[in-house]
């Protein structure tokens, strides 16, 4: 199987400002490395504050590395982005990314416009998204009127708009109803049967659980442990039929990194 992610001894530092001058150097990420291969759903679970984020922006070729390596489809994601970013899209949870003051179809024309994709292969690929989110009925609407779960739908659609070969998802049930986050997990299930790669930050340990082939967990920039859900259980847990939650608390424990 070919390797589609690959990272290796991934450092970020930030430098943030303390009052008006005073500078603090917060390691984010303090030497990760793991690789996905293609068509591999992949989880990166962690309490707040653990890196997954960061992984996510230098993998989406967003943020520089402050040293190491990140490997998008064989291309330094420092450097040789213009080859990345065509074959790759993200979800960040949340509302953000969106523009309030247009309909769904709009966002979705405006988002494709930037890929250059051909208006009538454009109009079709919009029809289906729409029709795969569950915005049918909607689309025309403005997203200012949109509700939380409406939005999240159409970020999927946004997300999907340039058929990428890997999709990074942060947190994407944030703040959905059981139905909604449900029906993305359907999506999401459906996106790894036509072949995408998906790499997923989640909370959900269950979501975690159904959907992911191997899971790193994280914490304070290091990654804890990295297996499939059922060796991770058997390995910390002694028990293969244990919760995942049960291992995360082992390997994280009560410690939070804010
Ligand atoms: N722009 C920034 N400037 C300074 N520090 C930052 C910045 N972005 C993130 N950090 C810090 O880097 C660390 C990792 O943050 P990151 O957002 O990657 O965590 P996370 O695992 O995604 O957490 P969460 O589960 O809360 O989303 C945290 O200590 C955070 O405060
Ligand atoms: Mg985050």
């Amino acid at each position: 199987m070919t390797t589609v992610l690959e990272l290796k001894d991934l450092k970020r530092i930030y430098v943030g400002t303390i009052g008006m001058t005073k500078k603090k150097s917060i390691e984010a990420l303090k030497g990760i490395s793991f690789e996905v291969k293609d068509g591999e759903i992949f989880g990166l679970l962690g309490p707040n504050g653990a890196g997954k984020t960061t992984t996510i922006k230098i993998l989406t070729t967003l943020l520089a590395p402050s040293s190491g390596e990140a490997k998008v489809l064989g291309y330094n994601c420092f450097g040789e982005e213009k080859h990345i970013r065509g074959s790759i899209n993200f979800i960040f949870g949340g509302e953000r990314g969106l523009y309030w003051r247009l309909s769904g179809v709009e966002n979705l024309r405006y988002f494709g416009d930037l890929y250059k994709i051909p208006s009538n292969i454009l109009n079709k690929k919009i029809k289906e998204l729409i029709k795969l989110v569950g915005l049918e009925g909607r689309e025309n609407e403005k997203v200012e009127g949109y509700s939380k779960g409406m939005k999240q739908r159409l970020q999927i659609a946004r997300g999907l708009i340039n058929d990428p070969k890997i999709l990074f998802l942060d947190e994407p049930t944030l703040g959905l109803d059981p139905v909604g986050a449900k029906d993305l997990r359907n999506i999401i299930t459906k996106l790894k049967a036509e072949g995408k790669t998906i790499l997923l930050t989640t909370h959900y340990m269950y979501e975690a659980d159904e959907l992911c082939d191997r899971i790193a967990i994280i914490n304070d920039g290091r990654i804890l442990a990295l297996d499939t859900s059922k060796e991770l259980k058997k390995k910390y847990m002694d028990d293969e039929n244990a919760s995942l939650e049960d291992v995360y608390i082992k390997l994280v424990g009560g410690c939070t990194n804010e």
